[in-house]
């Protein structure tokens, strides 16, 4: 039975956990496809969204995840709404709470931002990724999908190259790979990959085919220019030839190995083209996933919400 009242990171979840959230997202992701399978089970539940950083796949698959399960969605566009007059985060929570939100899902540039609202809300708090912390939900989908294509994650190599430093993709993905057995490389630059991020369970070596050899998954990180105050490589073209992955890269993991990015991709500087859309991309099917991986998430939400 699920009893947490937020979903704030991986790193918070146990090993059981995780896999009883992958396992509803395998019994809903037919929904996807196939409308007529929804029990409308999430019809008296109220979801909002409150985003103060930019999102495509996460917004859009929280919204329709929430509408493919019957649920309310909103919207709190920030650029029009009363924090643009300067209204705080806990008092837009409170505000939110007051109107009968059931579960606010959000994405904040500050690190603990979705840990301090769920302190202050009754309704249950999802985090959409919080500074350079974690993205829980991205965590989840990315590891759903290398079950799907793995099976099992024990004795796997995941390799994730990239601006580790700023992702909180990585991070989750760290906290959840490791949780589940699996193996994590992180290589990059080593202004973005340092080797203090050993502490978080993942081996870290800055060359990019040592870390890619036999890998059974590839995963790349886009290069956050919004978060890196300069400096950290020259220059784009230059961070494509040394630290990017094409198909000659790519063909240094297993034969079987699954190309994965959380996206949105900077097309010829983390992957090339021929690679994104190659056979061995799974990056369309992670944007599915994550829509399968937050209707088990809600689902498990509203349910702990009436216990
Ligand atoms: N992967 C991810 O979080 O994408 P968006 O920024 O489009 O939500």
């Amino acid at each position: 039975m699920w009893t947490r009242k937020d979903m704030l990171g991986l790193n918070d979840l146990t090993k059981e956990e995780i896999l009883q959230i992958l396992t509803l997202a395998n019994e809903m992701k037919p929904i996807i496809d196939n409308r007529a399978l929804s029990t409308n089970s999430l019809k008296d539940t109220s979801i909002v969204s409150l985003f103060y950083e930019n999102s495509t796949r996460t917004k859009m698959s929280f919204a329709l995840a929430s509408k493919y399960l019957g649920a309310t969605f909103s919207d709190l566009g920030i650029n029009t709404s009363s924090v643009a007059k300067g209204e705080s985060l806990i008092d837009t929570g409170v505000t939110l709470d007051q109107m009968g939100t059931d579960i606010i899902i959000m994405r904040h540039g500050m690190t603990g931002a979705p840990h301090i609202l769920a302190k202050n809300v009754k309704a249950s708090v999802v985090s959409g990724g919080d500074g350079t912390n974690e993205h829980p939900t991205q965590g989840l989908l990315d590891l759903f999908t290398i079950m799907e294509s793995k099976k099992n994650f024990e004795g796997l190599k995941v390799a994730i190259i990239g601006d580790i430093m700023h992702s909180r993709v990585a991070r989750s993905n760290i906290f959840g790979l490791t949780k589940l057995g699996a193996k994590v490389v992180l290589s990059g630059p080593t202004t973005l990959v340092s080797k203090g991020l050993e502490v978080l369970g993942a081996e870290v070596n800055n060359n990019v085919k040592a870390a890619v050899k036999d890998a059974d998954v590839v995963m790349g990180l886009r290069v956050q220019l919004e978060r890196q105050k300069g400096g950290m490589f020259p220059d784009l073209r230059e961070y494509a030839q040394l630290f990017g992955v094409d198909k000659k890269v790519l063909d240094l993991a297993k034969e079987d190995a699954l190309l994965m990015h959380p996206g949105p991709v900077n097309r010829g500087v983390e992957l090339t083209s021929e690679i994104i859309d190659g056979k061995q991309s799974a990056i369309n099917i992670q944007v599915k996933n994550g829509v399968a991986v937050r209707m088990a998430l809600l689902t498990l939400l509203a349910q702990a919400r009436k216990i």
